[in-house]
């Protein structure tokens, strides 16, 4: 089969790097990738007329979507009729990411715990939502923004810089929300479904704020883990009682065409398991230390979803712990410098990888291209070894300006 993996970052390489373990794959590219993936095309995975051309050019079977704004864009309306698989969401069910709002009345139609929220019809509602609650809520934006639309707060003064920022960033008339503030450990469940059944892979945790002891605002994801030691079997228990097996038969319910990745961000309060958001799609970063962690064959796992034949299908793993740390360049999320060259890369071996997300490959070089740039991954038979794996990998590794945290995974030893 030919492959195209859709997207440009550390989930789109680790991709890539699967797919090519396949035995059915005969080539996989990467559309339009990065400075770590092979047969890079320069197409934007959104604009849907230029990627049929490429397809039919390439003769591609199989359209594996990274990225949620395909999605939500509607790629797998668009292909349906068209000789080549799509693997993801159709548009109706992608909303389930797209749009915020949507997710919310799902998650209250079919009993899935989650947060109580509030939906302002105006900027006055929503002072007055900071003010009844103390400021203790999470303020999101109904749409896509790429990891700048959530802001989490403790107080007044918080919540009403987050609303000033989302009008600022979005506009005076963006759809906001707010939800019920919780603490507690946060838990990535990310499972293959056919919109009947839905097979989770092992829990993973993100770290997306930026600095050391979850400070700092938030990123696209500055580390993961997996497993998570805190997701006992029981947790997994209530979590799939009181969250997954609802949403499958809201699935069931609403006739979803979704053939292919829900992701559940959980949060574990100290009244149990509730969903924080639904993503339609692989994590990034957990899928940098999920598919290293996956026996099963890429390749057969997505055609068994495509097919409906989840149910014949046994997830296998690779024992231990694996650790991603990504090395960002210094000031992402908010701005920074680009075209660093990057050394070390050559040293990483053994059970250490390294997938690229913003580098460009330039005459056999390596530079940066990107806020995050590498995520680093270690392995090892204890939680413990598979961080120092990674960090070692790590020091291993040059570029200038180059951050990360030090503290990935350590949630996981407490
Ligand atoms: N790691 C969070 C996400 O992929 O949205």
């Amino acid at each position: 089969m030919r492959v195209a993996v859709l997207g440009a970052g550390g989930r789109e390489h680790a991709l890539c790097w699967k797919f090519e373990q396949s035995p059915g794959v005969k080539k996989v590219y990467a559309v339009p990738g990065n400075g770590g993936t092979e047969n890079n095309v320069p197409i934007d995975p959104s604009d849907f007329p230029m990627l049929r051309k490429f397809v039919e050019q390439e003769k591609i079977d199989l359209l594996f979507v990274g990225p949620e704004q395909p999605l939500g864009a509607g790629i797998v309306d668009y292909f349906r009729n068209l000789p080549v698989r799509v693997f993801g969401p159709d548009r109706r069910a992608a909303q389930l990411e797209s749009s915020k709002l949507f997710a919310k009345k799902f998650m209250k139609k079919y009993g899935v715990a989650t947060a109580e929220f509030w939906q302002p019809a105006n900027q006055r509602e929503a002072e007055e939502i900071i003010r009844k609650t103390r400021g203790r809520v999470v303020l999101k934006y109904d749409g896509l923004a790429a990891g700048k639309g959530v802001y989490v707060c403790d107080n007044t003064e918080q919540a009403d810089a987050a609303l000033q920022n989302l009008y600022e960033t979005f506009g005076p008339q963006a759809p906001v929300y707010f939800e019920e503030r919780f603490y507690g450990q946060e838990i990535s469940l990310i499972g293959f479904t056919d919109g009947n059944e839905i097979r989770v892979l092992l829990p993973a945790q993100d770290h997306k704020a930026v600095f050391d002891g979850d400070t700092g605002p938030n990123t696209g994801g500055m580390g993961a883990y997996c497993p998570v030691p805190f997701c006992t079997a029981g947790r997994l228990e209530a979590i799939n009682r009181e969250i997954i097996e609802p949403t499958r038969c809201g699935f069931q319910e609403e006739k979803f065409d979704f053939h292919g990745l829900i992701y559940f961000g959980v949060i574990w309060t100290a009244e149990g398991p509730r969903l924080l958001e639904y993503n339609a799609r692989f994590g990034d970063p957990e899928t940098e230390v999920l598919l290293p962690m996956l026996k099963n064959d890429l390749l057969e796992l997505t055609l068994a979803t495509l097919d409906n034949r989840l149910p014949g299908i046994n997830l296998e793993y690779n024992p231990g712990y694996a650790v991603d740390v990504v090395m960002a360049a210094s000031g992402y999320p908010g701005k920074y410098h680009r075209g660093m060259e990057i050394s070390g890369l050559d040293k990483i071996g053994g059970d250490q990888l390294v997938f690229h997300a913003g580098t460009v490959h330039r005459d056999g070089r390596i530079f940066s291209n990107g806020g995050r740039v590498l995520n680093v991954v270690g392995h090892g038979s204890s939680l413990e070894k598979a961080i120092a794996s990674a960090y070692e990998a790590v020091s291993a590794i040059q570029f200038e300006q180059a951050y990360f945290r030090r503290d990935i995974g350590r949630k996981g030893l407490l």
